[in-house]
């Protein structure tokens, strides 16, 4: 009887644990909560959220195609190079396309067997290119540095609820607010932004038929951002659900195991 419940209590203990393990990894998945005197970001349901999250491939080829004729021309990506395009858990695009990609560009390189810096077009391992040399280039041509937008989702407090906000959040300042610099918008802290309005309806091709309305390519570069920031989400996600199932056994195994071992105890 005594042994009954010694094994009781260890199993309680155990299942104890594994729950214990799996709440404290829901807690670190929680996304960070929004501080800023701009309006709350709008709360979108994301094909990436949550345990079993992953990307959208369309979304992501959509949405590089939005970064690439829109925001490129002002923001760099700089943490992304052209065959991370084509890796798993991301838009896929294959070693063809990327490779078509990055001859898009052209790169200098160098320096040469005569010691000159040479160009030539882009090849996969390239990073994607930045349209300013520095942080004070970009200032001076645009009121405000345009950030690196290749870990902006992780960097910004509503990751990419905020950044879907802000490209949706372009209005009319209210009566009575006085728009001294820059563009009002309703999600950017203090509301006065250097960036003007990037998007407006029918802007960029898409070769899917996808509708090609503010929203939804607000919707498609943000989710490329997200992929740009956390380009392992995948994996990690089918690690988290590997470690959930090996628990799961390793639990069952053990209360099998003590039935066993105590079997003959009483
Ligand atoms: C004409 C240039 C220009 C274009 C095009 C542009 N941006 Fe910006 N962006 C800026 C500038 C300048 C800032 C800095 C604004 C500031 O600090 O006031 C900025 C800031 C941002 C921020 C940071 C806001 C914050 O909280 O600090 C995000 C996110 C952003 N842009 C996303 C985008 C996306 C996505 C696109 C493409 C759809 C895009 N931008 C297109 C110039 C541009």
């Amino acid at each position: 009887m005594k042994v009954k419940m010694k094994m009781k209590t260890f199993f309680r203990a155990v299942s104890l644990a594994a729950v214990a393990a799996v709440g404290l990894s829901l807690l670190a998945a929680a996304p960070a909560s929004a501080a800023s005197d701009g309006e709350k970001p709008i709360d979108m349901q994301w094909s990436f959220e949550g345990l079993f999250g992953t990307y959208d491939r369309d979304a992501l080829r959509r949405g590089y195609k939005v970064y690439k004729e829109v925001c490129a021309v002002c923001h760099a990506m700089e943490y992304v190079r052209y065959r991370n395009l084509a890796e798993p858990g991301g838009p896929e695009f294959t070693e063809g396309q990327v490779r078509a990609l990055a001859a898009e560009i052209t790169v200098i390189d160098g320096p040469n067997s005569d010691g000159e810096m040479y160009e030539r077009p882009g090849e996969a391992k390239d990073r994607f290119p930045k349209p300013y040399p520095n942080r004070e280039a970009s200032a001076a041509a645009l009121g405000a540095y345009a950030p690196d937008l290749s870990l902006m989702n992780k960097a910004r407090f509503g990751g990419a609820d905020y950044v879907y906000s802000l490209l949706v959040g372009y209005e009319e300042a209210p009566e009575g607010f006085a728009v001294t610099t820059g563009y009002y918008n309703r999600f950017f802290p203090g509301h006065l932004i250097a960036m003007p309005n990037p998007l407006s309806d029918g802007q960029v091709e898409y070769e899917d038929g996808t509708p090609n309305t503010v929203e939804q390519m607000a919707k498609d570069v943000t989710h490329f951002m997200q992929w740009a920031a956390e380009p392992k989400l995948e994996q990690r996600h089918r690690m988290g659900f590997q470690v959930l199932i090996y628990l799961i056994a390793l639990t069952g195994i053990l209360y099998f195991a003590m039935r066993k071992v105590w079997a003959d105890a009483h």
